[in-house]
């Protein structure tokens, strides 16, 4: 009876132990530690404010995709304007410009563009002396115009050739007689960029051509990040990095249009590395196919966010099924994110939750240790949201990203205020979740950086110790955003060796360290 019992208690405070420490050790690293890494942004998915002289060498290189731009006609003094949003002819009747009268550029080679409406159709000009209409859902030639520039002022001509003009009865129509002058005449428009922030990878290739994108990105991918990054990150007790990957890669070495290949090639590289430094990696589907997110990152041609539809969707099954079989028995995986920063008001919480399953499968079908990763909606998302989705089993970790920025919440915020911010808010919000019954928590994107314009270097020391200690909780861990960045404050190695971050006393002394470096 004794004997039983006492054995019931062992058994009991083996399974207590197990817990304990199973729970906040993630399987795969050394010395049963968390996740503490680095992502390797930018890198095989472009982003622009990253590495901005990447897109330096494009022509006409301030009309990219997604540009968005206005037109006012230098003789009626008065905005072209595509009533409604679309559907019907386009006006040229407005004085004051607002979202009918902005027109998202689509690119077709330096000189030639279609022009789409806020609600996503394209400006058409059909056959001799046509009036401009805004119905199109998709374009072709009746779509393309040459734009031709002077200064601010353009001429909009038609593939026939013929030059657009706003008529006297503000209409738009393809029939100006001849060849227009600079001076002002009916055929001369002011063109106004009101925003130019895209710069991803599909900015990239269509900006300068296949031939010369292929060049472009073969440089970048094989300078960006190399093995001594990786020994960085080995000296630096980084154990993970993250890896932002696009959809394209699957299709690898010849993706659709305009997608340039190469980012396979690349991969195995960095895996090779990380195994060598005894480093794990995590693949992050950072680009879904139509674009989860409207952003550069995710590589959406003009902001849309095209991702969530079925055809889309099973396309990333196979994105991630071409992923899982290729890398699940190479010894550096750690685990597959199925997708980053899905959008909170595009992509719906239940096409998420039924994408974030089947996902959850296909991983599975190649490996049973595998983490598989989700990551929260971004914009308003309650992170519990996806808490008691039951996506998956076993090994499922939760990706929230932790900024102090981009929500006006900061904008006015001390250093001291961001800091407590860290030790109230974040770390209330982590210890909650930790102890919620579901995935681990992974705060897979956060930097040391805020929107406070004279931090001094300590200022910057208490902050990033602040995120550190508090992210460190985190029962799977965390990875900085970046590795390299050209805005310093960003780039992980700029703040190691000034100094601005300290791991130092959270990561303590692992003696396997001293005698490898
Ligand atoms: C567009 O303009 C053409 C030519 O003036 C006209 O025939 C047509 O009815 C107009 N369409 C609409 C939808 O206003
Ligand atoms: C994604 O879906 C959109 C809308 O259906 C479609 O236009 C686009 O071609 C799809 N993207 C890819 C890469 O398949
Ligand atoms: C920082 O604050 C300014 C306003 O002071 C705001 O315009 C800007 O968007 C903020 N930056 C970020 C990245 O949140
Ligand atoms: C930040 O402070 C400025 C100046 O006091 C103020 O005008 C602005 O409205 C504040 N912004 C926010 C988002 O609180």
């Amino acid at each position: 009876m004794e004997l039983v019992s006492s054995k019931w208690v062992c058994a009991f405070l083996l399974c207590f132990w197990l817990v304990f420490s199973g729970a906040y050790s993630v399987e795969g690293l050394r010395g049963n530690s968390k996740v503490k890494g680095v992502n390797l942004g930018g890198w095989l998915v472009v982003e622009g404010w990253i590495k901005p002289t990447l897109f330096d060498g494009i022509p006409n290189g301030d009309m990219l995709d997604g540009t968005e731009v206005q037109f006012k006609s230098v003789t009626l003094q008065k905005y072209m304007c595509a009533e409604n949003g679309g559907g019907v002819n386009v006006t040229v009747n407005r004085d004051v410009a607002s979202s009918w009268e902005t027109f998202k550029i689509w690119r077709v080679s330096e000189s030639t563009f279609q022009l789409r409406t806020s609600l996503g159709q394209f400006l058409t000009c059909d056959g001799e002396q046509c009036s401009v209409s805004a119905a199109a859902g998709l374009p072709s030639a009746s779509q393309t115009f040459f734009i031709e520039r002077n200064n601010g002022r353009v001429h909009i001509k038609v593939m026939s050739g013929a030059y657009l003009q706003a008529t006297v009865g503000n209409q738009l129509t393809g029939d100006y007689p001849g060849m227009p002058s600079w001076d002002d005449n009916a055929a001369t428009f002011e063109m106004t960029i009101v925003s130019n922030n895209l710069h991803g990878d599909f900015q990239l290739a269509n900006g300068y051509g296949h031939n010369e994108a292929k060049e472009v990105l073969k440089r970048h991918r094989n300078s960006f990040i190399t093995i001594d990054d990786f020994r960085f990150l080995y000296r630096h007790r980084i154990n993970t990095v993250r890896i932002p990957v696009g959809w394209w890669i699957a299709f690898d070495p010849n993706p659709p249009s305009p997608f340039i290949g190469g980012t396979l090639e690349a991969l195995d590289n960095a895996f090779s590395w990380a195994q060598s430094f005894n480093i794990k990696c995590i693949i992050d589907l950072h680009a879904a196919p139509g674009s989860q997110n409207g952003m550069e990152h995710s590589a959406s041609r003009d902001g849309s966010t095209g991702w969530p539809t079925p055809d889309n969707i099973s396309q990333t099954l196979d994105v991630i099924d071409f992923l899982a079989s290729r890398y699940a028995r190479h010894p550096a995986l750690l685990g597959i994110e199925l997708l980053n920063e899905p959008s909170v008001t595009m992509v719906p919480l239940d096409t998420l939750v039924s994408y974030y399953r089947q996902g959850y499968q296909i991983v599975r079908k190649y490996s049973q240790t595998a983490y598989v990763i989700i990551c929260q909606r971004i914009g308003n998302a309650d992170p519990l949201e996806l808490y008691q989705a039951n996506i998956g089993s076993h090994n499922i970790v939760l990706d929230l990203h932790f900024y102090n920025l981009f929500d006006t919440f900061f904008v006015n915020m001390s250093a001291a205020d961001n800091i407590l911010f860290i030790y109230k808010s974040r770390e209330a919000q982590l210890q909650a979740l930790n102890n919620a019954n579901g995935p681990l928590v992974f705060i897979g994107e956060w930097v040391n950086e805020w929107n406070v314009t004279s931090g001094s270097q300590s200022d910057y020391q208490d902050y990033g110790k602040a995120q550190l200690e508090v992210y460190d909780a985190a029962s799977f861990g965390w990875a900085y955003w970046t590795l390299k960045n050209d805005r310093k404050h960003w780039d992980f190695e700029w703040n190691m060796r000034n100094n601005y971050l300290q791991l130092a006393h959270i990561l303590g002394a692992e003696s396997e360290f001293s005698s490898h470096i």
